[in-house]
């Protein structure tokens, strides 16, 4: 035993190991009724876990983010969404969306879709009460006062980066919305994409898709339309829309 020493791990766990072994020997059927115990609650604990992970859908893998606005978190919800508009090539070569989303966000400009965009962002920036403010900047809550308002206005990130996306759509067709070209426009377009790349890789959306070999074009191409799960938009733009209608303004006056 002299030999074994703190610094010599190897030979502790040998030593140990041995005595664990003769202990064995000698105390007859109890390890084998320990073993077999060992191994019917292992079994009962995968059954419960594998089986719960079963019924859990979307819901439980997710979960609400210490940086979601506190009071939107009840309209916080998962579900399974699959994405639509992959373009495919036809046998002739030209490509076509076998499966467009039922209401069109892109194409040929026209009221129907800024009609679209619009029912997504509309009722972004809603205020909040003071407390709120206080809550979300306890430091620096009066720089957040909306001078025209009167209140404090939050933006959320979902809609502020739609509407981004929305004016980036309307860049590429300047003969149905004129652009009027100035160093704030390229600023914003930029402020855009770059936006756009942050949310995209912050939400890290690691669904996988495959590729499917079109023939017509002798070539793989991802089919990007597959299930997704995500937070249900409809509950969080009722959620905002509700409080946007409410027009929360604080109590006190600055
Ligand atoms: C606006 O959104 C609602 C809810 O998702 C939808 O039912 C309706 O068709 C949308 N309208 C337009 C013009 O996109």
């Amino acid at each position: 035993m002299e030999r074994v020493s703190e610094d010599n791990p190897e030979t502790q766990t040998f030593l140990l190991g041995e005595t664990i072994g003769k202990r064995r020997l000698s105390s007859a059927p109890w390890p084998w009724i320990l073993t077999g115990l060992l191994a019917v609650s292992t079994m009962t604990l995968s059954v419960l876990l594998f089986s719960s992970a079963a019924d859990c859908k979307a819901r439980c893998t997710m979960q609400n983010q210490r940086s979601d606005f506190p009071a939107a978190r009840s309209a916080i919800e998962y579900h399974e969404v699959m994405f639509t508009g992959n373009p495919i090539h036809k046998e002739d070569g030209t490509i076509y969306v076998p499966h467009p989303g039922a209401i069109r966000y892109v194409g040929t400009p026209s009221p129907e879709v800024d009609k679209a965009w619009a029912n997504l962002t509309k009722t972004r920036d809603p205020m909040i009460t003071e407390a709120e403010a206080k809550e979300l900047w306890p430091d620096n809550y009066h720089d957040y006062w909306h001078h025209q308002k009167g209140g404090y206005v939050v933006g959320f990130d979902m809609f502020h980066t739609l509407h981004c996306l929305n004016q980036l759509r309307k860049a590429f067709h300047p003969e149905y919305y004129p652009v009027v070209p100035s160093a704030i426009g390229d600023a914003h377009r930029d402020h855009c994409i770059d936006h756009i790349r942050q949310q995209i890789m912050c939400s890290g959306d690691m669904t996988a898709y495959g590729t499917r070999y079109q023939p017509s074009v002798n070539h793989n191409y991802a089919d990007s339309d597959v299930v997704h799960i995500c937070r249900n938009f409809d509950k969080l733009r009722a959620w905002t829309t509700d409080r946007h209608n409410k027009g929360v303004k604080p109590k006190v006056s600055s």
